[in-house]
């Protein structure tokens, strides 16, 4: 069976506003409830781990409480960093969950096609992301600002989320990490330390965070076009 995570407790500066992005409204609903009901619709999925801010902790309960569809779920109190947030999250475990999924609340458009193509690999190699070929030409710089190295396009992703792990792997990356204090920018960067094998899945260029305010016009966008 499958957990999904879902970090939601930052505090959202780039948006502005003071307030948790993934509580507005994006056409009328708000942002993690629309991230929420899409994985409710995968079947494998059967629990839902919600990560929030402790002064959220009540209004949340409360919204997903008055929600129809959800697959069962919690919501518990993050950390000062995405990383600490996801290791409280994996504190609530149900004993079932052989997959683990890690996704961005602020993701609202992922596919319910992704999500699953995520967990089957997930299944297959131990671990998967989702990601799309770079659009842009990346390049490796120095401290003064000068061009250092430019990696090949054609071997570069943009990563997102789901990211989906085989539970004992999970568990053992995040506890060597807290280990060896190692703060990471995604889940997979972790594995990735175990020398364990993550596999790259295709996802799509409308599966975009929320971050700035003009992403919300974006992703209304992306939702006209559906
Ligand atoms: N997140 C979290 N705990 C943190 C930081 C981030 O759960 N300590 C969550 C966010 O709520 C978001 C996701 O991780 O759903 C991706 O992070 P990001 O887009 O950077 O959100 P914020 O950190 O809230 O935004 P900003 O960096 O602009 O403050
Ligand atoms: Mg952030």
């Amino acid at each position: 069976m499958v957990t999904a995570i879902f970090p939601a407790a930052g505090s959202s500066v780039r948006m502005g506003g003071g307030v948790n992005k993934n509580l507005l409204a994006l056409a009328g609903e708000p942002i993690l409830i629309r991230t929420l009901k899409t994985f409710s619709r995968v079947e494998r999925v059967n629990f839902l781990i919600v990560v929030v801010a402790s002064h959220e902790v009540e209004t949340v309960e409360r919204l997903l409480s008055s929600t129809e569809g959800l697959k069962p779920w919690r919501v518990t109190v993050g950390g000062s960093e995405r990383q600490y947030s996801i290791a409280n999250g994996l504190k609530l475990l149900p004993d079932d969950a052989e997959i683990i999924l890690v996704h961005d609340a602020a993701r609202p458009l992922i596919s319910a096609r992704t999500i699953n193509d995520v967990i089957d690999a997930a299944e297959a190699f131990g671990g998967a992301i989702a990601a799309v070929p770079s659009k842009d030409t990346i390049k490796i710089v120095d401290a003064e600002g000068f061009v250092k190295q430019t990696p090949p396009r054609r071997d570069l992703v943009s990563v997102q989320t789901p990211q989906g792990f085989k539970r004992e792997i999970l568990l053992q990356a995040y506890a060597q990490a807290q280990a060896e204090k190692f703060l990471g920018t995604d889940d997979a960067s972790l594995v990735e330390r175990l020398g364990a094998k993550v596999k790259v899945v295709k996802s799509g260029y409308d599966n975009i965070k929320i971050t700035t305010p003009e992403d919300l016009s974006v992703a209304e966008t992306f939702l006209l076009k559906r």
